[in-house]
């Protein structure tokens, strides 16, 4: 498959239409997936950002019996933790509806980076081409848990990250490899905060965020951020 570098900017001049086409895109790839191949494989984004479209999602109807669903990192926290991405996730969306529990892959940051790693890598090995990686973006252009200055193993599909400058320093990530295996990536930017990342990103910054390709380009939705 001939990899696309294309970086694919939509702008929404509201939160609640991002969050709509946000929500619109991830069932129309799922149906397209199980359509395709009896199943979705999506990694889900942490943070903040993510939250109202898992509560969207949260109120759909879908085949979630044909979804499965992993992390791209998570913070090394106990794992009913509220900084926990795998509880947000939770809360907001997977614990009210029926994705069946041996298919929600939660990364177990609860056993510490190099343990949690280990463990998630194993998890990772058989699993195909990921249908779709959502994604966030921190202020300094980081992504899942890459950020600037740091380097990860990506002979590993799951790897620890030591002193993250965004707390907690102790986090597990999927290295950026693992990540550009899929088909779809959709990156959740959005609030003023974002714009030098974005500003530097369209700029031809080398952020982490421009780690992530994927097998057929990336597309980027943004609000309240500005596309200069
Ligand atoms: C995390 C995320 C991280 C996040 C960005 C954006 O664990 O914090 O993986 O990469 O997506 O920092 O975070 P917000 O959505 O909260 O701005």
């Amino acid at each position: 498959m001939t990899q696309s570098s294309a970086t694919r900017w939509h702008s929404f001049d509201s939160q609640d239409n991002i969050n709509q086409a946000a929500t619109a895109r991830i069932l129309q790839a799922a149906n397209e997936a199980i359509q395709a191949q009896g199943s979705f494989y999506v990694v889900l984004a942490g943070g903040s950002t993510p939250k109202a479209v898992y509560q969207l999602l949260s109120e759909q109807q879908a085949d979630w019996a044909n979804w499965h669903v992993f992390h791209n990192d998570d913070r090394c926290l106990p794992v009913d933790h509220e900084e926990r991405n795998s509880k947000m996730a939770r809360d907001a969306w997977l614990s009210k509806v029926a994705i069946p529990e041996q298919k929600i892959h939660d990364i177990p940051a609860e056993l510490g980076n190099v343990a949690g790693a280990k463990a998630y890598a194993e998890t990772l090995k058989d699993v195909r081409t990921f249908d779709l990686v959502i994604l966030g973006l921190g202020e300094d252009g980081h992504t899942a848990s890459l950020f600037p200055n740091q380097t990860v193993d990506n002979s590993a599909d799951a790897v620890p990250v030591f002193d993250a400058p965004k707390p907690p320093a102790d986090r597990i990530t999927i290295s950026q490899s693992r990540l550009n295996n899929t088909k779809e990536v959709m990156f959740l930017v959005t609030g003023a905060g974002k714009q030098e990342a974005v500003d530097n990103w369209r700029n031809g910054a080398a952020i982490p965020a421009t780690l992530i390709t994927g097998n057929n380009g990336v597309e980027v939705y943004c609000f309240d951020v500005e596309l200069k």
